[in-house]
């Protein structure tokens, strides 16, 4: 896929700066890391109130509309830091996109998932950058309060050379990575919302805790451990996009004002199309044993995987059974359950050990942001 016309050149800082809502700078945010005043940029440069800046156009939200955009906020900006930490060694790093200034070696081992990897992974952070600006930009144009957690920017940086040294929401460096959606979405028999469990595509993944990015310099080489690491975050890539295509349709099913109904409508499938990306190129990671951590990356064409139900090249969602087992099945997201969807995505999130090192603060205040979520009913049903 040529993703040429994306590149920074074509898009002017000043355009971006233009663009930023209500003050929002998406370009200061990137730019300043986090650590001096992200909160005060990103909040209220001019000191003015959510209340000042709402749309007058439009009412306010419902407390169940403001909870489930909120939770959405707070989900884009964890999802943003982690995608900023994987660009500053391996995407590019540029005016949409600044911070870091890349790791080689990095970069080289994901490009054997597909060489056009750093420029993936330059758009991803950019949309996620996007949709946590809109969406806070949005609260405050319907009188809500925005979402921010600044003050959890405390875990550190990669030490490797490219890595800014500012605070971060996300570990990437400790994950435990469930790498079951591999199997999910090839199962034409089974539905997660059915109760449904499914097989790892990597089963070592799961059963420790890897580094998606090269913790210091000394995890460049040998060349099967810094492979070891890109294929980690190949996989990682596509647990996080496949999350995020089924949170958005799962709280859409309870959402009130038809405005906020579109925001959830058209930003959930971004998260899809990235999804797809990564699943494409998840399939590219080669069978390796990592030398140093022992961990193993199967040929995820042999058994027990193989086969025409799992070959690497099958990266649509297989039609499986939806609603009830007396219909037909249909290609499908998977999960969309509603009930206590917020909740079960952030401790599905969590236990992959994404926040490792964060304080029971953090978990007290993302678990009280999705359940406010998930107590969200649809008015006029
Ligand atoms: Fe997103
Ligand atoms: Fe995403």
């Amino acid at each position: 896929m040529d993703q040429a016309a994306q590149t920074s050149t074509e898009e002017p800082v000043v355009a971006q700066e233009d663009e930023s809502t209500a003050g929002v700078s998406r370009l200061s945010f990137l730019a300043t890391g986090v650590a001096a005043g992200v909160g005060a940029t990103l909040l209220g440069p001019l000191g003015r109130s959510a209340t000042a800046l709402a749309d007058p156009g439009k009412a306010g939200l419902s407390k169940g509309d403001a909870a489930i955009l909120r939770f959405l906020a707070a989900a884009e900006l964890l999802e943003a830091d982690l995608w900023q930490q994987y660009n500053e060694l391996g995407g590019i790093q540029d005016a949409q996109v600044p911070g870091g200034s890349g790791s080689p070696r990095y970069v080289s081992a994901l490009e054997v998932l597909d060489e056009d990897m750093s420029q993936y992974i330059h758009d991803n952070t950019h949309d996620e950058v996007s949709h946590f600006t809109f969406i806070n930009a949005y609260l405050k144009s319907r009188g809500a309060d925005p979402v921010d957690l600044d003050r959890f920017r405390n875990l550190p940086s990669s030490k490797a050379t490219g890595a800014q040294q500012i605070g971060r929401l996300t570990n990437l460096t400790e994950l435990t990575v469930d790498t079951s959606w591999w199997t999910k979405y090839r199962s034409s028999t089974k539905n997660p919302d059915f109760g449904d469990k499914f097989p790892q595509a990597v089963p070592g993944m799961a059963a420790g805790r890897f580094p998606a990015i090269p913790r210091s310099d000394s995890d460049l080489e040998p060349a099967n451990h810094i492979q070891a690491i890109a294929n980690t975050a190949g996989f990682h890539f596509g647990a996080v996009e496949q999350t995020g295509a089924s949170l958005y349709p799962s709280l859409a099913q309870r959402v009130s004002d038809p405005e906020v109904l579109r925001v959830l409508l058209s930003i959930g499938p971004t998260e899809a199309m990235h999804f797809q990306t990564w699943h494409d190129k998840a399939g590219n990671a080669p069978p390796l044993t990592d030398p140093t951590s022992g961990l193993v990356f199967p040929n995820l064409n042999a058994p027990p995987l193989g086969g025409e139900e799992f070959k690497t090249n099958l990266i649509m969602p297989k039609p499986t059974i939806f609603l009830r087992r007396s219909l037909p099945v249909a290609s499908i997201v998977r999960p969309t359950n509603t009930q206590g969807a917020a909740l079960a995505t952030f401790n599905a999130v969590a236990a992959e050990e994404l926040f490792r090192g964060q304080p029971k603060e953090f978990f007290a205040t993302l678990t009280g942001l999705a359940n406010a979520a998930d107590a969200a009913a649809r008015h006029g049903r």
